[in-house]
């Protein structure tokens, strides 16, 4: 409870406080100063004082009924002793009265307690509810910007990918003509050399080749982010990334991976790239549903990472050319997925291996020696 809230309650007890003690200074003042002549009245101020003990159970619980009960039972109780003549007959009923004011105290402040308790519980509940609910939207927003990220960390290394292709293909035919321009130059007669033409080309060649050499430059020189870093937590980060959108497709990733820490030396958005293609692919190829299964161990100092899918699987004669750049056999597909997998496996000397078979599924195998950081490893 906040404190404001604090406050609020303790002053709307005392405003009950001072309802309760007006009643009983009234009816008592009322009981007191009424000739016992008046048997009519009096009768109405003793059945009167059930309002106090009322109110007092109401708002107090057991503690608010009892007090205002023995209240009210010392206070009439002089008035029977010195005004009514003390112990008689004709007063058995005021003393009975007295015994029901205690036992209506009591029994009312037990029921409202009873009640008051279990609002708490609701109220509890309710606020237990609010804060799941909270938090249930906190996680939706992380997921969606998760998701969005995603997309687009994706699309860029899809561009990436695209522009450092082209770049490399580019480069090729320009190492040529300009071969074929100096082949040219040297043939052709003394007075035609001097020609501006031959200058122009050679000097465009040269100028186009040392924008694609600069580009490709550039993009080796990504900077790479060593880390040691646990291949589970990728592995779990990726699926949680994919876990919406396999649902949404009937899909259900399993994971089975090893208790002890699968630590690898290298760029941790190497794996997450690998394993997002790979998955990707693995829902792709399964438009009726089914189950992925992601295995991670270690044996004999390699870390080893499987992805199973039971999708429509790879035609042998298409298995040789699903590495290769723009191969696709989808509508929106760039053909690029496994081609950055196979480029990231080759730069980290980590083994990958493809099997396939038609209408059952596909299984992706990587293989990572334990601790490289690039350099060593156990090739393709
Ligand atoms: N798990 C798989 N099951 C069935 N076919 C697959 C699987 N993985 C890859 N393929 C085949 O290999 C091709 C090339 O895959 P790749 O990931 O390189 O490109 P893509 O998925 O077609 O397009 P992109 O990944 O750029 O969206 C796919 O078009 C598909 O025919
Ligand atoms: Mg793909």
């Amino acid at each position: 409870m906040t404190q404001v809230q604090t406050a609020a309650n303790s002053k709307r007890d005392i405003v009950h406080g001072l309802i309760i003690g007006f009643f009983i200074l009234l009816i008592s003042v009322l009981h007191y100063s009424t000739s016992t002549t008046r048997l009519q009245f009096h009768l109405i101020y003793m059945q009167s004082y059930f309002i106090p003990i009322i109110l007092g159970a109401f708002w107090f619980g057991l503690r608010g009924g009892i007090i205002t009960s023995v209240v009210i039972s010392l206070i009439y109780l002089p008035h029977i002793m010195f005004q009514w003549g003390g112990f008689n007959l004709n007063n058995l009923i005021r003393f009975v009265q007295i015994g029901l004011f205690l036992a209506l105290g009591y029994l009312t402040g037990l029921k409202a307690q009873g009640e008051r308790e279990e609002k708490e519980r609701y109220r509890q509940t309710a606020d237990a509810l609010q804060n799941s609910l909270k938090e249930l939207q906190r996680k939706t927003d992380q997921i969606l910007e998760m998701e969005h990220q995603l997309k687009t960390a994706d699309r860029l290394a899809i561009i990436g990918e695209l522009t450092a292709n082209l770049a490399h293909e580019v480069r090729n035919p320009l190492g040529s003509i300009r071969g074929a321009v100096e082949i040219i130059r040297d043939s052709v007669p003394d007075e035609m050399k001097k020609l501006e033409f031959f200058d122009i080309l050679l000097q465009e060649t040269e100028r186009l080749n040392s924008v694609v050499e600069n580009y490709l430059n550039y993009a080796k020189r990504k900077s790479k982010m060593i880390s040691r870093f646990d291949l589970r937590e990728i592995v779990n980060d990726v699926v949680m990334m994919l876990k919406s959108k396999a649902r949404k497709n009937g899909i259900q990733i399993k994971i089975d991976l090893s208790d002890r820490p699968l630590i690898i030396k290298g760029d941790s958005i190497h794996i997450w790239q690998i394993l997002m293609n790979v998955l990707l692919n693995a829902i792709q190829a399964m438009p009726k549903g089914g189950t992925v299964m992601i295995e991670a161990w270690k044996a004999d100092h390699t870390i080893h990472l499987k992805v199973r899918d039971q999708g429509t699987g790879i035609p042998k004669e298409a298995l040789s050319r699903i590495f290769e750049s723009f191969y696709t056999t989808k509508t929106n597909g760039t053909g690029l997925g496994l081609a950055i997998v196979k480029r990231i496996a080759d730069e980290n000397h980590w083994g990958i291996r493809l099997t396939s078979t038609e209408k059952k599924g596909t299984e992706f195998d990587l293989e990572i020696p334990e601790d490289v950081a690039g350099g060593r490893g156990i090739g393709n």
